[in-house]
């Protein structure tokens, strides 16, 4: 039975992962930032080699973009050392590696959708450090899977829930139209990485659901999924909440995963209705 050791295992993917694995296919490790600091190197090291998965999921970061803007050693502490940490164990035991990376490691001017080979050129603290992160499992591991996505809701602090709150209130909620995705739910995330870590289809991977819309867009969806109502004004980014310093055009085209021909990712907004679903049940 194959071992999974999952790092940051509390965040919304790691929830997600947990929630989408089988347990009677795989040995699961959970660990987040209370059992395990990745950015302590020693304590990786020990754990991974006392432990010795086959794959070690990186899901462990610090994802507040703004926070990263105000203490950018804390960014590149756990964004980038910490993937490093991960990448030395793992090599040193023969694991597997997967880390999630973000659209956030391009510059935002494109008008059509980042792929695989376009150049990365971060403009964000938090889109530096997920890059050097990249760079070291690139360095220190040859069995990766570099996998990046965008506007990702699951369990936690996102987009979604946060549109969801603001409804009924009666204040306008300021949106971005500015501003371009594909909003991905934590979920069929969870879904990709679990099946492309069984592959040897090693290297690094764009994994969004399919279809592009603005944030006012995708904001509109949610309510209107929850039948909820709220005033939503469209505004460019320099005055939106929720969504201040992300690129501006985060479209990531999935372009390897179509050239495999392996793994197709829902639509958007099919992907938003079974969340949406899956919420009301609690
Ligand atoms: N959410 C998105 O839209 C999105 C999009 C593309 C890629 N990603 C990437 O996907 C990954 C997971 O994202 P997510 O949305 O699940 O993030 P998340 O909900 O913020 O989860 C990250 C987890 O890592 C933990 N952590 C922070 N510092 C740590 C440390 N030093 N040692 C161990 N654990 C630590 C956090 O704990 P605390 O909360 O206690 O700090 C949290 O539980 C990240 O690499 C992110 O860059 C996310």
């Amino acid at each position: 039975m194959q071992k999974v050791w999952i790092v940051g295992s509390a965040g919304q993917i790691g929830t997600a992962i947990n929630e989408v694995l089988d347990p009677v296919e795989l040995r699961v490790l959970n660990t987040d930032k209370e059992e395990l600091d990745i950015t302590d190197t020693d304590e990786v090291l020990n754990f991974g080699e006392i432990n010795r998965p086959d794959v070690i999921i990186n899901c462990a970061a610090v994802t507040d973009t703004a926070l990263c803007e105000e203490e950018p050693e804390l960014a590149f502490r756990v964004n980038a050392l910490g993937a490093r940490n991960l990448s030395i164990v793992a090599r040193k035991i023969g694991a597997k590696v997967v880390q999630l990376s973000t659209d956030d490691v391009f510059d935002g001017e494109s008008r059509t959708p980042y792929t695989e080979f376009d150049d990365t050129n971060p403009k964000t603290v938090y889109g530096k450090s997920k890059r050097a992160g990249e760079n070291y499992v690139k360095e220190f591991t040859h069995k990766h899977f570099i996998i990046r996505s965008n506007w990702v809701y699951g369990k936690g602090n996102n987009f979604v829930n946060g549109v969801l709150e603001a409804a009924g209130e009666e204040r306008p909620l300021l949106v971005a139209s500015d501003q371009f995705g594909s909003p991905t739910s934590a979920k069929d995330l969870a879904r990709i990485i679990l099946y492309l870590m069984h592959t040897n289809e090693y290297g690094t991977y764009h994994a969004t659901c399919k279809g592009i819309c603005s944030r006012y867009d995708f904001a509109q969806e949610i309510l209107a999924l929850a039948g909820k109502e709220a005033k939503l004004r469209a505004v460019p980014t320099s005055q939106a909440e929720l969504s201040s310093v992300r690129p501006a055009y985060a479209a990531l085209d999935n372009f390897i995963l179509r050239v495999i021909d392996v793994y197709d990712m829902p639509d958007w907004k099919t992907s938003l209705k079974e969340y949406m679903e899956e919420s009301r049940e609690g």
